[in-house]
């Protein structure tokens, strides 16, 4: 058991809603975010509204917590979407702004509100959801895939900063999961006749590997782990697949990580 405080963002559903609940039941005194509010109820955690892009929210719900705790032991970083699967052309540049804003900016924001705390107290945990797609990068979900590199890069360069400080950065990468995420995927803005066959044809795919996916709860489980280690690693695969798929980019050949995964999205050779 643990106690402590703790914010997960992006909590009304998913892996942010398993992580929130797998807290509480460790002990942890949690408060998940949606941007719709308290919708609190029949939750095992208390529900903050906030919205990632904006940082009077960010500060509002911050302070909040601060002034009925006064601390803030660990931030779970899991607000974000998606883009349905299309060619990376098929995006306006405002799109490309809009998925940033959330997967990656949501963090820095965020991250920059809750780390004076914790520098404060001398420690704290940060530990942000990427993606098997911020080290294998995926054709047709390149600026999702963008997103979550930036937020690998982006976590290991700050665990460096702030380890002597008693804070300590994880990046948990889940390969796909059975949440709302597939609901709640973005449309392309800027569609091209050129790619309607193959943006059909992924998108058949991945709702193929998606039916035989994990639930959030293996992801809920990394976060715990990452949360009482003593020694917290940087990154955490979440699950077999993304374990293996770890395995795959860390020792294969890049020739053959290319063609597996053209093989697997059936692309043209
Ligand atoms: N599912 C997968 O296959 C998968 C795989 C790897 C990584 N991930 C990552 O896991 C995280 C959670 O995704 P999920 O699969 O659990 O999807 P989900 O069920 O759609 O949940 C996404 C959560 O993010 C919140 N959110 C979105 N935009 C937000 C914003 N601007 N401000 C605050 N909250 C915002 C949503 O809350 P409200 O709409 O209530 O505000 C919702 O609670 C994402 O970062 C995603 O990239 C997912």
């Amino acid at each position: 058991m643990k106690s402590g405080i703790a914010i997960v963002t992006g909590a009304s559903s998913g892996i942010g809603e398993a992580t929130a609940n797998r807290l509480t039941k460790a002990g942890y005194k949690v408060y998940g975010t949606s941007r719709r509010g308290t919708q609190a109820g029949q939750r095992t955690f208390e529900m903050l509204p906030l919205d990632v892009t904006s940082e009077p929210s960010v500060e509002a719900a911050l302070k909040e917590v601060l002034n009925l705790h006064g601390r803030i032991d660990l931030l779970v970083n899991n607000a974000g979407f998606g883009i349905a699967p299309a060619a990376a052309e098929e995006s306006s540049l405002d799109q490309a702004r809009a998925i940033f804003d959330t997967n990656f900016f949501g963090i820095v924001r965020m991250t920059r509100a809750v780390l004076p705390h914790m520098r404060q107290q001398g420690s704290g945990r940060i530990i942000n959801i990427g993606s098997v797609l911020g080290f294998l990068p995926m054709p047709y979900m390149a600026l999702y895939s963008a997103t979550k590199h930036a937020v690998a890069g982006y976590s290991e360069s700050l665990d460096h900063e702030l380890r002597t400080m008693g804070i300590r950065v994880s990046v948990i990468e889940p390969a796909y999961i059975k949440t709302s995420f597939d609901a709640n995927l973005m449309t392309p803005d800027a569609p091209l006749d050129e790619y309607r066959e193959i943006r059909a044809a992924v998108d058949k795919r991945v709702k193929e590997v998606i039916e035989s996916a994990d639930g959030p709860e293996i992801v809920a489980e990394t976060v715990l782990q990452a949360a009482l280690a003593a020694r917290p690693k940087r990154r955490y695969a979440a699950g077999g697949v993304a374990g293996r798929l770890r395995l795959l980019r860390r020792f294969a050949p890049a020739s053959l990580v290319d063609a597996g995964i053209r093989k697997d999205l059936r692309l043209a050779t």
